[in-house]
Order: C-alpha cells, then sequence, then structure tokens
C-alpha cells in the first residue's frame, strides 16, 4: 500500500496548517469579480482552465483583490513579468474545486479530475436528507461537495494523500465544515462505524496495467467491484443505501461475473446496466492508441487468461434491509 508523492507531485500546500480564514476570503474575493458567473474573461479561463501564462499586469488587473490571496495560497506563480497557475481553479455543479493542471501523461499520484463516470454518480446519488455519507475513493472531492449539501457529516476517504488534500481544500474553500477527510484504503479506515449512505467511484477499469490510481486498481480482474460489493453492506445502517460504479467480466457462456457478487449482509440489490463491451471496443476505450505492439498484446493476452470475453458496466445500488 505505498502511497508517496513522486518529486513531480509536489504536495500542495500541506492545507491542514492554511488558515481557513484565508480561502474564505479568497472565495469571498474571487465571488466579487464574477468567477462563478462563467462569464469572466477568457484570460482568466486562459490562466486557470488551461494552464496557459498570462502577463502580471493583466493578472493583477482581472482577479483584482484574489490576486494577492493566490499568491500567498500558493495558486499562481509569478515568472518575471507573467503569471502561471500552478493549480486549476473550476466552477463544477456550484462547486469551487481546485485541480491538477490538465495532464495528459497522468501518473500514479494524479488526482482524477471529474469525469463522466463522476458525473453519472453524481447524478444518480441519492440526495436525501441524512446523517452520515462515505465517498469512498473521493479523489478532487466533489461528490464529498455534493453529500455535504444533504447530510449532517460526510466523510473522504481516499489512499492518495495528495487526492485527500485537494478534498480538505476545496472543502474549506467551498465553506463546508462538515466534510471530514481519511486517508487510508477503503473500509480501513471507517472502524466500526456504521452510515447511512456510502457512494464509491472505485478505479474500475479491468486491465493488466498498475499504473494509475485512480483508474487500476491493481486487484485481478474485477476482484476490486466484487469485494467492494461484496463488503459494503457490513458498513450500512439499516435502511441505508451503498452506490457503487462497476465493470464485471462476461464468461464465453455468458455467465456474468457480477451474478456471483453476493453481499455479506442482507440488502436488496439493483443494478443499473450501463454497457456490455466488446473487448476490442474496451481496449481501445481505456488503452487509446498505442506504438506499443507488446502493450496492446498484453491487454488481449490478460482477458484471454481470465476468460473474459466482454465487459459489462453499470451502477449497483445495494439498500440495507431493515
Ligand atoms: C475513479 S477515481 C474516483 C474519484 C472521485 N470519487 C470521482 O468520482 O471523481 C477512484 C479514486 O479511488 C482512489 N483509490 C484507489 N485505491 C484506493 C484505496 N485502496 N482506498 C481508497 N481509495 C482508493 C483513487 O485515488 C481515486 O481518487
Amino acid at each position: 500500500m505505498e502511497a508517496m508523492p513522486t518529486s513531480r507531485h509536489r504536495f500542495f500546500l500541506l492545507v491542514i496548517q492554511v488558515n481557513p480564514v484565508h480561502l474564505q476570503k479568497l472565495r469571498d474575493q474571487l465571488e466579487a469579480i464574477g468567477f462563478r458567473s462563467r462569464e469572466w474573461p477568457s484570460l482568466l479561463y486562459r490562466l486557470f482552465s488551461f494552464g496557459q501564462r498570462i502577463s502580471l499586469r493583466d493578472a493583477r488587473l482581472l482577479l483584482a483583490d484574489a490576486f494577492d490571496s493566490c499568491v500567498s495560497l500558493n495558486l499562481v506563480q509569478i515568472e518575471d513579468e507573467s503569471v502561471i497557475a500552478k493549480y486549476r481553479i473550476l466552477i463544477e455543479d456550484e462547486y469551487y474545486l481546485v485541480l491538477d493542471p490538465i495532464d495528459s501523461n497522468p501518473d500514479r499520484l494524479s488526482v482524477m479530475p471529474p469525469s463522466g463516470s463522476t458525473k453519472t454518480l453524481l447524478r444518480g446519488m441519492r440526495q436525501t436528507p441524512c446523517e452520515t455519507v462515505v465517498d469512498l475513493g473521493t479523489g478532487c472531492g466533489l461528490l464529498a461537495l455534493q453529500a455535504s449539501s444533504f447530510a449532517k457529516q460526510v466523510i473522504a476517504v481516499d489512499l492518495n494523500p495528495r487526492a485527500i488534500e485537494f478534498t480538505h481544500y476545496s472543502a474549506v474553500l467551498n465553506g463546508r465544515s462538515n466534510i471530514e477527510t481519511r486517508l487510508g484504503s477503503w473500509f480501513e479506515v471507517l472502524g466500526n462505524q456504521k452510515f447511512d449512505q456510502i457512494v464509491c467511484n472505485p478505479p474500475f477499469v479491468i486491465s493488466p496495467r498498475s499504473k494509475i490510481m485512480y483508474q487500476d486498481s491493481g486487484m485481478r480482474g474485477d476482484e476490486l467491484c466484487r469485494t467492494i460489493v461484496t463488503t459494503l453492506p457490513g458498513y450500512l445502517n439499516p435502511g441505508g443505501i451503498g452506490q457503487i460504479l462497476v465493470n464485471w467480466g462476461v464468461l464465453p457462456s455468458g455467465h456474468e461475473g457480477i451474478d456471483d457478487w453476493l453481499p455479506q449482509e442482507k440488502c436488496e440489490v439493483l443494478l443499473q446496466r450501463f454497457s456490455t463491451f466488446e473487448i476490442e471496443e474496451y481496449i481501445q476505450h481505456w488503452l487509446g492508441g498505442t506504438d506499443d505492439p507488446t502493450e496492446l498484446q498484453s491487454w488481449f493476452d490478460y482477458y484471454q487468461e481470465l476468460g473474459f470475453v466482454r465487459i459489462g458496466s453499470g451502477l449497483v445500488s445495494l439498500t440495507k434491509s431493515m
């Protein structure tokens, strides 16, 4: 369970030591320049969304009072007469999110920006008022932020220390004091506690690769998704719900691995199917173009060894019996 930051990935700011008042002040300053309006000047989009360098003069002018805060909070860096953003700042679903710069070559400790799967779970998650929600594998913390608007307490778990820092930073920036972050692996950091709701968008990709923490589980086949589905109900209160995005293998007989994933506790199970991919399609989607024939072959060999001829994807909802 190694999770040390690489030199490429500086630790953020040790945000725990940053005075929350400074972050809240930054939010007020960003609001004052209309950052949320989506009409902020294209130069600010360039700076914060695309990582482009802009002149020091423009940055001072456009960011107004937020300029000094961005510098002192380490969000931008001044180089000669220009400014470059060290982190992206986006508005996603009403929330300020601080993210890594766009990265075409993510590595083990890159933090996943909100993706199609994040949005799927964001839209699909139950959003009724409750006491406690866990976001397992929180990444940039968007699901935790959303949960913090209908739950009294949210626990955001991740094994990636950078994800924990980003989530903490964004929680404070959005003024959400009901999000607690916990660094560690899946259920290990939940102790004996039980919760009203658990959402999980795990690294569900089934592949021989073990490179990116947010994508590759490092476990064989669909073993991670199976483990989460079968274990999760043990951490729910009666009537509580778990919602997990999953991928699973389909055998030549047509048997679907997910049919064998029996939760260890009594609960109602609902599977919302999204797609069933042919192996070629799946490889194309996750590996993309590669000029390394050995790597491509290793993916085909992997599915053959597992006996998977197709891969299914969907959302599992588990409601614990009363
Ligand atoms: C697909 S990303 C989802 C991130 C975020 N929840 C979202 O929907 O955008 C999976 C997340 O699981 C985290 N993760 C991977 N292995 C983990 C583990 N053993 N325990 C906890 N989190 C883990 C990754 O670091 C990553 O943030």
